[in-house]
């Protein structure tokens, strides 16, 4: 019997491959899945099927797609995602496509695509953002790779990512080579800055406010509206909210004070770095993490605070004022690195779309996407627009700048630690400031090593005698 061939093969059945299959399947594509390890399948097979044909071995399932083959690779990055690639380029022809949905590092990603290249078979690398709800019923999906490949994948992602309220899929193809993970591990920095942000201001108004963390919980629900509306926030106060049915107390205090990571917000950081792009606000978030599992008691530290707060329904309403700016912030410094890494690389990358892919199903979705999409949009990445320089921008700093300042100088006063707030207003300074010291930087750097500057009142690169003032 001639059995129809089908659509996708999803191989790894951990929770994010069975939801995805799961998805792909309510749209009406048909859907074959495996897992190098037997027990995964069997784990999967109560909620899979009948949606879903299981094959009992990865190359099974290969077989039974129709040509060009599209496999959807949902392991854990690194060795079993390039295990699982070694196996597949053994069957695979020329023209097969494979799709690597982890949170793989771009450069290796773009290693596995040469690899694979040499032999005809397309690597995707794809960003999936959403968890577990977001497989299931649609992630923000970013894609980057063969723009053959992008083309013969397109259709079917469009149909399973996240729709906003007008029906638009948040799926995005950014560009060759690792691209769409880029364009993730970008989405996962501004997560960290976004969570961090909260975190701050949760601090502060414990600290400073003196408000239990229900009473804040109330607080920011209040504030999940207008353009800080957004899932973060919206976890931010399911958090806050929470009791610990032990011991009846707030769930937040009693969760250890350290938070962890797994390194998608250290490759944003280490990207800033070999792109030059400034994102110091991404790297604040990160080091706070880090610094969080560093703490030493033995450091003996007393703050003192040298001012009495104004009321917590001031610093509330300043907090609030503040918001849209440090979130705005956080993307900026995203959207400029994907920027840079985008020329430097050839992707054409469009900004605007990548906001756009950000505003629904993903962890950073928020409605301040929605003029944000729009204040870039046209502004293609060779454009040199900045989310800093936009129409949309200047209005956001002109509400938050002044409160922001308020807002550090109170923390500030209190030994609340804020690093994001800080490094966001320090990043805003140095942004726009007319002066930043840079000039003495320039004179001390030729007096040393020799190194020449520019001069203000003409072109050229000049030196200085310095031991005779000459
Ligand atoms: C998402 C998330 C997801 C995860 C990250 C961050 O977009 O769905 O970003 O990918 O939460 O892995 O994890 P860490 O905080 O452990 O680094």
């Amino acid at each position: 019997m001639n059995k129809r061939k089908l659509d996708i093969a999803i191989l790894g059945l951990g929770v994010m491959g069975r939801n995805l299959s799961l998805n792909f399947a309510d749209k009406g594509i048909s859907v074959v899945a495996s897992d190098p390890f037997p027990s995964a399948i069997e784990s999967a097979s109560a909620s899979l099927e009948p949606h879903v044909t299981l094959c009992a071995t990865p190359e099974e399932a290969v077989k039974k797609l129709s040509k060009p083959r599209r496999i959807l690779m949902m392991m854990k990055a690194g060795e079993p995602t390039d295990k699982l690639i070694d196996e597949m380029a053994l069957i695979l022809e020329p023209g097969d496509i494979l799709i690597d949905g982890g949170n793989t590092h771009f450069r290796d990603t773009e290693a596995r695509q040469k690899r694979l290249e040499a032999k005809g078979i397309h690597l995707v690398g794809l960003g999936v953002s959403g968890g577990e709800t977001g497989a299931r019923h649609g992630p923000a999906l970013m894609a980057g790779g063969n723009a053959d490949a992008i083309a013969s994948v397109t259709p079917l992602f469009q149909l399973i990512a996240a729709k906003t309220a007008l029906g638009e899929s948040c799926y995005g193809a950014f560009g060759e080579g690792g691209a769409g993970h880029f364009v993730k591990m970008a989405h996962n920095g501004i997560e960290y800055a976004m969570m961090q942000s909260f975190a701050e201001i949760y601090l502060l108004l414990r600290d400073a406010g003196k408000m239990k963390p229900a009473a804040i919980g109330d607080l920011l629900a209040y504030w999940n509206e207008g353009e800080t509306a957004s899932y973060l926030l919206e976890v931010t106060v399911q958090v806050l909210k929470a009791v610990d049915r032990e011991t009846g107390k707030p769930l937040v205090d009693v969760i250890r004070d350290k938070a962890a990571h797994k390194g998608t917000g250290q490759w944003t950081v280490e990207a800033g770095l070999e792109f030059g792009v400034a994102v110091p606000t991404l790297a604040a978030a990160f080091e706070a993490r880090v610094l969080s599992s560093r703490r030493n008691p033995d450091v003996r530290h007393q703050p003192q605070a040298i001012d009495r707060m104004g009321s917590s329904s001031d610093l509330a309403g300043d907090i609030h004022t503040a918001l849209p700016l440090l979130m705005l912030i956080a993307y900026a410094q995203g959207l400029d690195l994907i920027a840079e890494a985008s020329n430097s690389k050839g992707w054409k990358t469009d900004l605007a779309q990548a906001a756009k892919a950000w505003r629904a199903g993903c962890i950073i979705r928020s409605a301040m996407l929605e003029p944000l999409a729009l204040a870039l949009h046209g502004g293609g990445t060779e454009s040199g627009i900045n989310v800093m320089q936009t129409a949309y921008a200047a209005q956001v700093i002109a509400r938050g700048e002044s409160v922001l300042r308020r807002m550090a100088i109170k923390a500030l006063s209190h030994a609340v630690p804020i690093p994001v707030i800080a490094s966001s207003l320090a990043y805003l300074d140095g942004l726009g400031a007319a002066s930043v010291g840079a000039n003495l930087i320039q004179g001390q750097r030729d007096f040393f090593g020799a190194h020449s500057f520019e001069r203000v009142d003409r072109a050229g690169t000049f030196r200085h005698h310095w031991q005779n003032n000459k």
